[in-house]
């Protein structure tokens, strides 16, 4: 093979890193190259040979041909400009000969030209590595989960119990009732809270695509796949864990899929010929009845066994009634934070209307009728006419309609309630006073004071 000829090794030197300078282990000068020697005002002729502290100011070439320590980055004034010089020890054959210096950057005006460059993508970089952090992390811990009723309680002590468990959780309840926030809890009191918690909605992601949104995909893979590929959930939750939310919607193709990867303990690729080894834990969540589909066979059967070894009904808002005051005042707090308000309160006419209401949505629900409420009211007490129109009228008919057991509330407002339910009935019926009140049997005077009383 042709060997590369000693004089264009100077010429590349010189194109490649602009000034250059080599010395043996005595600091003797071996190699300077003409730029370097135009900048120093002197000539390679001269330099060669000397000691290099005789050439350079400043240098400390002979130390690291010495000590062999690299020195990277470090600044290095001549003739009164910053330089930033790059100094290595020199081996050859496996024995230190001497040291290499390279200046990159010969002032100030370079440096800046380079770095305004390299800088803003070093901040892009850090944003989105942060960003990428924040939203791997878990957001909530068991101490923001709250509520007092011995219901919930059990279901957050067994969550907790779990926590330092590598089983499978799956966590069951109708919607808003806070699953999500117990996965989250789960994993930020497990080992592995400081890997990433990566939540995957099934119902959420086109059944085409939950393939390699799980488990990645190759280059080429499919039309429109990325250059070089790309990481499924799985692998980005590598040795954390991973959130299945609404696993009761994932198709049954992908259910196979899964099992198996939760069998193997590794992922394979979309398009990819090799597997990948996988540490993660995973936690399940469902509104669904498992149960009843593995019998009507829309779910597997020993994907849910899987998943099922460790199960968590999280209850319902209708089943923890009596943490309603705390939940509103824990979430009344957070949205005082967000909207930037004062201190928010319930008025009792508007906590006893929430009471008793059935709460289908749960949490969420709540939440939501909180938030409405903050953005339709000017001062700090939430009351009746900040509610939506479904709770403002006819608590007696839900009432009435729910199955649920009729929650407890002060006697006076239970009579106040039923009777501003009554009068409205028989305004209802009858929108002339006296026929009303000859309905409700009593005189109209009164009528006309209870139609004041409760702003019919
Ligand atoms: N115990 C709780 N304490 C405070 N807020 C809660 C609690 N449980 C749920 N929430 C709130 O209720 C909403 C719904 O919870 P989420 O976990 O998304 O429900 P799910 O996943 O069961 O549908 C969330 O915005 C959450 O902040
Ligand atoms: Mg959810």
């Amino acid at each position: 093979m042709k060997k590369l000829p000693y004089d264009w090794l100077e010429e590349i030197i010189n194109l490649a890193a602009e000034w250059v300078v080599v010395v043996d282990r005595e600091g003797i000068v071996l190699f300077i190259n003409e730029a370097y020697c135009d900048y120093l005002g002197t000539t390679q002729e001269a330099a060669l040979g000397q000691n290099v502290r005789d050439v350079i100011e400043n240098t400390r070439m002979h130390i690291v041909a010495k000590t062999a320590h690299a020195e990277i980055a470090s600044i290095h004034t001549i003739k009164g400009s910053e330089m930033i010089a790059n100094r290595h020890p020199l081996y050859i054959g496996g024995e230190l000969v001497g040291a290499v210096g390279a200046v990159m950057f010969r002032n100030a005006a370079d440096w800046m030209a380079y770095s305004n460059k390299v800088q803003p993508l070093i901040e892009e970089l850090d944003y989105y590595k942060k960003r990428f952090a924040n939203e791997l992390k878990s957001k909530y811990s068991f101490h923001d989960l709250a509520g007092e009723t011995e219901v919930f309680l059990q279901a957050k002590q067994l969550a907790e119990r779990v926590s330092s468990s590598q089983s499978a959780v799956l966590l069951t309840g109708q919607s808003g009732t806070g699953k999500e926030l117990f996965a989250h809890a789960i994993h930020g009191a497990s080992s592995r809270c400081a890997f990433p918690f990566v939540r995957v909605n099934s119902a959420s992601i086109p059944e085409q695509l939950l393939e390699s949104e799980l488990f990645g995909y190759e280059e080429g893979a499919f039309t429109g796949a990325k250059k070089g590929g790309s990481k499924g959930k799985f692998e980005l939750a590598h040795r954390g864990t991973i959130f299945l939310d609404e696993i009761g919607d994932m198709p049954l193709a992908m259910q196979s899929k899964l099992l198996r990867v939760l069998q193997e303990k590794e992922i394979e690729r979309v398009g990819g010929q090799e597997t990948k080894p996988i540490d993660v834990r995973i936690i399940a969540a469902t509104h669904r009845d498992l149960e009843a589909m593995v019998k009507e066979g829309t779910f597997r059967e020993d994907l849910y066994y899987r998943l099922n070894v460790m199960k968590i009904d999280v209850p319902s808002l209708a089943e923890r009634k009596k943490d309603l005051p705390l939940l509103a005042a824990v979430l009344l707090k957070k949205l005082a934070r967000a909207f930037d308000r004062p201190q928010l309160t319930l008025s009792l006419e508007a906590k006893n209307r929430l009471l008793l209401h059935s709460w289908p949505g749960n949490i969420r629900e709540l939440e939501n009728i909180l938030e409405r409420a903050v953005n339709v009211m000017d001062g700090t007490v939430i009351r009746m006419n900040h509610l939506p129109l479904y709770l403002q009228d006819d608590p007696a008919m839900e009432q009435r309609s729910s199955t649920e057991e009729t929650a407890i509330i002060p006697l006076k407002h239970a009579v106040q309630q039923a009777e501003k339910q009554a009068f409205k009935a028989a305004l209802n019926r009858s929108p002339n006073k006296t026929e009303a009140a000859r309905l409700l049997g009593i005189g109209k005077t009164k009528l006309y004071d209870k139609c004041r009383e409760y702003g019919l």
